[in-house]
């Protein structure tokens, strides 16, 4: 009975302790630059402390301005929300004002965030600026209408426009333009056409909210499908189970393995088809002669 008790409380004490132990792992740090007062999980400041927050979401602070460097590109962050799991960033290119090309392309030109610590825009997905190069003045052609020039880039023989997509559209470059960057921002429901640098400038300023989710890039490091469910802040996301996209290859595999399995098929199918009719034949044909040996022994 005593060691029992023993025992017991032996297990509650270290039971205890390791809760201290795990308490103690994760202190309850909050950093804060300049105006980003909290700076908490899994955000974590350079130089905190370790086991300070998550080191994948690390933020520097550069004369009072925190900065999150992703994508790669270099970003002001303006605020965290923790609630809603978003952070809205600004390019340092475009923070003061200054006329220019993004530090780095947040998304693919297919769309796509890069990043798997960074999913979904906040509540506009899809709006953004294309910086696009073309090597004639393309401002008469009446399809041009919304690609306003970029004054600082455009010099002669090299024409930069920045065309509006507020609604993920496809777009197609004219064969003499290419898509140079991609610069996320809020949606202006109200704008399609930007009539100078100064209109886009100012959107490029705000900057863009983007989602982060620690569970969602756990996700998609252990190979599984992390996806958006909602738009609506708080963004909702969920892990999908195991999913592998095919590679090209592999999807060129199994088409042709389906092709040479069909046609195999195909062949045994012919074959069977062949010798049934064949032995059909043979035994009509071993019928037929044995009624004339029969007819015949009968005449005879
Ligand atoms: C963490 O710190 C914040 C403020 O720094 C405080 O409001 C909060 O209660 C603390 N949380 C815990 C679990 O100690
Ligand atoms: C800072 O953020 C943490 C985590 O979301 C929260 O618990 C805490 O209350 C916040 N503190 C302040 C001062 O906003
Ligand atoms: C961040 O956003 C929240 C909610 O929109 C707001 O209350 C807060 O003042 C903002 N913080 C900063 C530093 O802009
Ligand atoms: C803005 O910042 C860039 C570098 O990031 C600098 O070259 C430029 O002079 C700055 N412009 C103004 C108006 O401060
Ligand atoms: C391009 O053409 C438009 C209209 O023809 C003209 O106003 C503009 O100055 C031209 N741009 C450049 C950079 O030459
Ligand atoms: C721009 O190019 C045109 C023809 O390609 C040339 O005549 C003109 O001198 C150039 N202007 C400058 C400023 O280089
Ligand atoms: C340009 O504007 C027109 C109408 O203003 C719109 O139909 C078209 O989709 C826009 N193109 C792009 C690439 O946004």
């Amino acid at each position: 009975m005593r060691t029992v008790q023993y025992t017991s409380s032996l297990l509650y004490s270290l039971l205890i302790l390791l809760f201290f132990v795990q308490i103690q792992a994760q202190p309850n740090c909050s950093s804060s630059c300049g105006e980003i007062k909290n700076i908490s999980y899994p955000f974590r400041l350079k130089g905190d402390p370790s086991g300070c927050g998550d080191s994948d979401y690390e933020l520097s602070c550069v004369d009072n301005k925190a900065i999150l460097e992703i994508f790669p590109g270099r970003y002001y962050v303006h605020n965290i929300s923790y609630h809603d799991q978003t952070i809205r960033l600004v390019d340092v290119n475009f923070a003061n004002g200054s006329c220019g090309l993004p530090s780095g392309p947040v998304e693919t030109t297919d769309g796509f965030v890069r990043d798997v610590r960074f999913r979904g825009y906040g509540l506009n997905p899809g709006s953004r600026f294309r910086f696009v190069k073309c090597s004639t003045n393309i401002s008469s052609v009446p399809e041009a209408a919304n690609h306003t020039t970029v004054p600082c880039l455009t010099r002669n023989g090299t024409y930069v426009y920045a065309v509006y997509d507020g609604d993920y559209s496809y777009y197609e470059p004219r064969k003499s333009c290419s898509v140079i960057s991609l610069a996320p921002v809020d949606l202006r429901k109200d704008v399609t056409k930007f009539n100078s640098y100064e209109a886009v400038m100012e959107l490029l300023k705000a900057g863009f909210e983007i989602g982060w989710s620690v569970k969602c890039r756990d996700c998609s490091l252990a190979g599984k499908q992390c996806v958006v469910k909602s738009m609506e802040k708080p963004l909702i996301y969920i892990c999908e189970k195991e999913y592998k996209e095919l590679t090209r290859a592999e999807g060129n595999w199994i088409i042709a393995a389906i092709v040479v399995g069909g046609l195999i098929a195909l062949g045994v199918i012919i074959g069977i088809i062949v010798v049934v009719i064949r032995r059909c034949r043979r035994r009509r044909n071993a019928a037929d002669n044995t009624n004339k040996t029969l007819q015949n022994r009968i005449v005879a």
